[in-house]
């Protein structure tokens, strides 16, 4: 038995009692696979700033806060005010909220391309309702999307998301890869699948297409793909590929909000016709928004005479997610996204150093307030380049068992970081040693995948 499990089960009793229970009533025990680790999930008893305790009592540094969604860590004491006070009147009515209002006002003065927004529960959602807004606008059906990006589950948007080396095919002509079993062949012959950061390959695929493309759907820093982000060109050169042939280049900025005051794309020297939103905007709740061009949002406008999408949702806007998310999005203003990407880049310099110091094959991407960690030397910028075999990824979640277990730390699955506005200079020392100690207990496996 490796010491490793020795730990997990020292610290697991209780978790494993849980488990034990959840098995019998939620399918696999748990209600989103994210949070499911062999040999069971971890149950939380509370959290505070970039700390969560579990139930056992161990208390861990928290680099994944949810996902990317909770910008000021966990319970931010002036959210958690503005939420008592909401809650106190009410959390969700068949009525209107001014609270809604107001966060709409903030979104659409902070980012340029935002003329009209609505708010969703989802990222997923709203990419969804981005995709049929697209089809509507433009009249046309198929969805361009880069291979190995995460959309979240909508069946379009979620094609291609895994594939690997055995199912991608050719380079120059990708497969369009279903993630869940029987999704219907219609759906995977309305999906174009095109290359990250590639423009002369994405061109040539789009090209192909080029009367029945309804919208590019682009993250501009793809977590799964290997979180890096699009180059200029590549925007350039897809925006003016849509505007030759009457389509629509959609952001899915679900994750990537955060990278500058107004988006990751305030990077481009071109903008989306719309763009998904998700995550950091609920200030730790639940939502989804979906904003852009008047002009495209109108297909959603109930005051027309004829209705071409209509859009609803029983907890769309509720005043609970509108009211933390407005706080949270007040809190992250110019110069804290300024300073949280300061910092965070000097985090990124200081493990830089740490795999220097253990000389191991690992590189680092991000923008903003993430990064993430690849087991190889030159620096991936496509799916394919950054895609982890399985060698790799035990070896992966060798290293993310090992931080949780032994140091207390705790990292997204793809080894990524999301910061948050609570870290402090100690929590970055912690990671730097904790990550020193990491390196060299993979470093001789490590080294021989290269
Ligand atoms: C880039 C991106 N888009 C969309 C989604 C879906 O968001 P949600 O999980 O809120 O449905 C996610 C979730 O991780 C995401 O990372």
């Amino acid at each position: 038995m490796n010491s490793n499990k020795l730990a997990s089960e020292d610290k697991s009793k209780e978790s494993k009692h849980i488990y034990g229970r959840a098995v019998e009533v939620l399918t696999g025990g748990v209600s989103r696979n994210t949070i499911f680790r062999k040999p069971h999930p971890f149950y939380v008893k509370s959290a505070s700033g970039s700390y969560i305790k579990d139930i056992e009592g161990t208390e861990r540094l928290d680099f994944a806060n949810n996902m990317a969604s909770l910008i000021h860590g966990h319970s931010h004491p002036a959210i958690i005010e503005a939420v008592t006070e909401q809650l106190y009147k009410g959390s969700a009515y068949t009525m209107g909220t001014e609270a809604e209002v107001l966060f709409a006002e903030l979104l659409n003065a902070r980012t340029p391309g935002f003329e009209k927004i609505r708010f969703m529960n989802s990222g997923t959602e709203a990419v969804m309702t981005m995709i049929k807004a697209s089809r509507v606008f433009t009249g046309k059906h198929k969805i361009a999307k880069a291979e190995g990006a995460y959309h979240g589950t909508y069946d379009y948007a979620e094609i291609s998301q895994t594939a690997n080396p055995s199912n991608w095919g050719d380079i120059d002509k990708p497969n369009a890869v279903p993630v869940v079993q029987e999704t219907p062949k219609g759906i995977i012959d309305d999906m174009v699948i095109i290359h990250f950061n590639d423009i002369e390959r994405t061109i040539n695929l789009l090209d192909q297409h080029a009367d029945q493309i309804a919208c590019v759907l682009i993250d501009p820093v793809p977590h799964r793909i290997g979180l890096f982000l699009a180059t200029n060109e590549y925007i350039e050169a897809i925006y003016n590929w849509t505007r030759k042939n009457n389509a629509l280049l959609v952001f899915d900025e679900v994750v990537s909000y955060r990278v500058n005051y107004a988006g990751a794309q305030d990077s481009y020297s071109v903008k989306p016709d719309l763009t998904a939103l998700g995550k950091i905007i609920g200030g730790g709740f639940p939502i989804g928004a979906l904003a852009g061009k008047s002009e495209i949002m109108n297909v959603l406008d109930p005051r027309a005479t004829f209705l071409r999408h209509p859009h609803s949702g029983t907890f769309s806007a509720n005043p609970v997610s509108t009211t933390a998310g407005r706080v949270a999005m007040e809190l992250f203003d110019e110069a804290a996204v300024l300073k949280l990407n300061a910092f965070t880049m000097k985090a990124r310099k200081q493990i830089e150093e740490v795999i220097k110091t253990v000389d191991v094959p690992v590189c680092i991407t991000g923008a903003g307030s993430m990064f993430r960690l690849h087991f190889q030397k030159n620096t991936p910028n496509t799916y394919r380049g950054a895609y982890q075999d399985k060698d790799t990824k035990a070896i992966v979640d060798e290293l993310l068992d090992y931080l949780f277990f032994k140091k207390d730390i705790i990292m997204i699955n793809t080894l990524a970081c999301m910061f948050s506005t609570t870290l402090t200079q100690n929590n970055i020392d912690r990671l730097s040693e904790a990550l020193f100690d990491g390196f060299k207990l993979v470093k001789p496996k490590i080294d021989q995948l290269v």
